[in-house]
């Protein structure tokens, strides 16, 4: 089942598309598609801040193709570059569908900058990664 994702690499994320998450065309949701960008964005920023993180800016983020109801949906995310706070992760997404006849596209290219927060939700500065 992993013919045509990106080889020598795991999702950070896999989830199904279901039809909770269809628009009134039948597709899936744009919005249900951005939170799962988000959250998968979010696993790299946490391991790399070493703690809680949030989301100050979607820097880019386009639709390729649409998604459909029973599509399998595979999330790739890595730290695109750092400075003293912040994390810029870059995020894509594919999906597979038909099993039968296995179909992959990618679907979407994201880039999303996270800060580390302290408990007061203040930006804190990352730790040295040894
Ligand atoms: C993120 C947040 C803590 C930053 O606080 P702040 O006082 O503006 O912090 P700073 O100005 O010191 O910026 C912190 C870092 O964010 C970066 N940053 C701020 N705005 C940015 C933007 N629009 N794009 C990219 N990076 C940005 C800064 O460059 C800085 O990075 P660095 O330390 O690596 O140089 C604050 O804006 C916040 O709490 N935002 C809401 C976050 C949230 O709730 N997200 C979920 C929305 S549903």
């Amino acid at each position: 089942m992993s013919e045509g994702l990106p080889p020598g690499i795991e999702p950070v994320m896999r989830v199904p598309a279901t039809p909770t998450q269809a628009n009134t065309g039948g597709d899936i949701f744009g919005g249900w598609l951005m939170a799962q960008v988000d959250i998968a964005g979010s696993i790299p920023a946490v391991l790399r801040a070493r703690g809680r993180v949030v989301t100050v800016a979607v820097k880019d983020m386009t639709f390729l193709k649409p998604v459909y109801v029973g599509d399998m949906v595979s999330l790739y995310a890595a730290v695109a570059a750092t400075g003293r706070t912040s994390i810029t992760v870059d995020v894509q997404v594919y999906v597979q569908r038909n099993p039968v006849a296995l179909e992959t596209h990618k679907i979407s290219d994201a880039r999303l900058t996270y800060v580390a927060v302290d408990e007061k939700g203040r930006p804190r500065s990352l730790p040295d990664v040894g």
